[in-house]
């Protein structure tokens, strides 16, 4: 099995890339692709996945470095 990858785009959506089954909340899968991006800012057309919608109207930077120094 492939390592999953979780990428956090800059004012963008979730990159996910690995084997991974993505499921709504009663388990039901939807078509597996081998890489997708999910939406995190809410605006897209085709939830759960990104569909640029994001553009120029969601703002978010976030780094793991800056997550571990708020929690010291
Ligand atoms: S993050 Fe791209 S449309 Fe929401």
């Amino acid at each position: 099995m492939s390592k999953v990858q979780i990428k956090v785009i800059d004012n963008g959506g979730l990159r996910i890339t690995g084997d991974v089954e993505l499921v709504d909340m009663e388990g039901n899968a939807f078509p597996s692709k081998p890489a997708f991006t999910l939406c995190r800012c809410g605006l897209s057309g085709n939830l759960p996945y990104c569909d640029a919608s994001h553009k120029g109207k969601f703002e978010s930077c976030v780094r793991a470095e800056k997550v571990l120094d708020d929690k010291e």
